[in-house]
């Protein structure tokens, strides 16, 4: 038996989920020097960067952004701050922004305002020549660091051991290092990400009669719901314990082995915040990302990626009222386009995205600045062995749609 009874540990992007927390509920930028008293890991940059106002930022990075032209384009997912995605070239949730990465040969250099494995898989999908950049390096996802590769192994090796191989098909949702995604394009799996999980797993259960899904407890289990799996079908693999913490013959009998991992960001939507949010406005439309815990999808009245759920309030009739469960900078930015409607985070406590949140704009300048002096900072790669087996499952993924 391949998993040992490891020490529990916790990620430290998770012990950093709550840092950026407040009862204000906007969250302008600062001086970068300024928010870096916040006790996160935040990647140290030249001096000079550390104490130009958010107006000084911003006359700074559109001067460098127009000289740079066409070599570079930038991509932001919708997380991002205000002060950043205003000079994304393109915006979208994680499946259109991987789709887009692909589609760019033109511009030498990718900006990815997101998290680390959003810059892996543009790295993986770009062309050759292209080089992919993360402005700040710190900027990861508690939900992959649930998932290190050493737990995957060997949870693969036990789980082939127990059903034979080709007995179970591993599908990793796209928050994941790349290492995972590799290994689930050399064993016949492929990615999904929050707008495609039913498709995925629907071809998924073509392929095989059962299905390991990586790392999101949730996004897995509310997927499994919507198509008729039952929760007696499903078990949770906890890297911690031997077997996943089940016996052989439950690994066997189950058809969904979900992975114990989980978002911060989301698992604070509950079901009190939906039922205050109805007693406020009985007329209110609730909306979550499948990220969220099955009660709170299942009290909801509607559940989608992040970009299902900017075109449902963004397309919504005037005068409509939205409660939503996603991260927070996105409602913002829904509530200030939408000014005719009423739209509002669930939860009472501003809580960003701790990583997303930290592509502050000074990081976003040093990269231009970075590439107008010839110097790549940041840069992201991924081995070729693990950059081909990876390329497999996502482009099994794009080929689904
Ligand atoms: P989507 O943008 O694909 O919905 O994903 C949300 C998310 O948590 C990204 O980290
Ligand atoms: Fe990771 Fe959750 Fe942040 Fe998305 S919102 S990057 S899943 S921690």
């Amino acid at each position: 038996m391949a998993t040992r009874s490891r020490r529990l540990s916790v990620p430290v992007t998770e012990l950093e989920h709550s840092a950026f927390c407040t009862t204000e509920d906007d969250l302008p930028s600062k001086p970068l020097a300024e928010e870096m008293v916040v006790n996160v890991r935040w990647q140290q940059i030249p001096s000079d960067y550390l104490h130009y106002t958010a107006e000084e930022l911003d006359i700074r990075i559109g001067a460098a952004r127009k000289k740079l032209g066409n070599s570079v384009t930038i991509l932001g997912h919708h997380y991002q701050r205000e002060e950043v995605i205003k000079y994304a070239d393109f915006q979208g949730d994680s499946f259109l922004l991987s789709r887009e990465a692909g589609s760019r040969p033109e511009a030498d250099y990718i900006i990815f305002c997101g998290v680390h494995f959003m810059a892996e898989t543009a790295c993986i999908l770009a062309a050759d020549h292209q080089r992919v950049i993360l402005p700040n390096i710190t900027a990861g996802c508690s939900m992959a660091d649930m998932a290190p590769m050493e737990d995957v192994d060997d949870a693969w090796a036990d789980l082939e051991e127990v059903m034979g191989t080709g007995g179970i098909v591993p599908i990793t949702y796209m928050n994941s290092i790349a290492g995972i995604k590799a290994l689930c394009g050399r064993n016949g799996g492929t990615v999904c990400t929050s707008s495609n999980a039913k498709p995925v797993l629907e071809w998924a259960f073509e392929q095989g009669d059962r299905v390991l899904f990586l790392p999101d407890q949730h996004l897995g289990r509310n997927t499994a719901l919507e198509m008729g799996i039952q929760l007696d079908e499903m078990v949770v693999w906890n890297p911690f314990r031997q077997l996943g913490g089940s016996t052989a013959e439950q690994l066997r009998k189950a058809k969904m082995i979900l992975w114990q991992g989980h978002c911060s960001v989301h698992t604070r939507f509950t079901v009190g915040q939906i039922n205050a949010a109805r007693a406020l406005h009985p007329d209110i439309n609730i909306v979550v990302h499948p990220e969220c815990p099955m009660e709170t999808v299942q009290a909801a009245d509607m559940v989608g990626s992040t970009e299902y759920i900017r075109e449902m309030v963004n397309s919504a009739p005037s005068g409509s009222k939205w409660g939503v469960g996603t991260e927070v900078s996105l409602v913002n930015r829904l509530a200030i386009n939408n000014p005719d409607k009423t739209v509002f985070c669930l939860d009472p406590v501003t809580c960003p995205c701790s990583t997303m949140y930290r592509i502050h704009p000074a990081y976003l300048l040093w990269m231009l600045d970075g590439l107008l002096e010839g110097k790549v900072n940041n840069e992201i790669t991924v081995p070729d062995d693990v950059k081909r087996d990876s390329k497999t499952a996502l482009e099994r993924m794009l080929s689904l749609r």
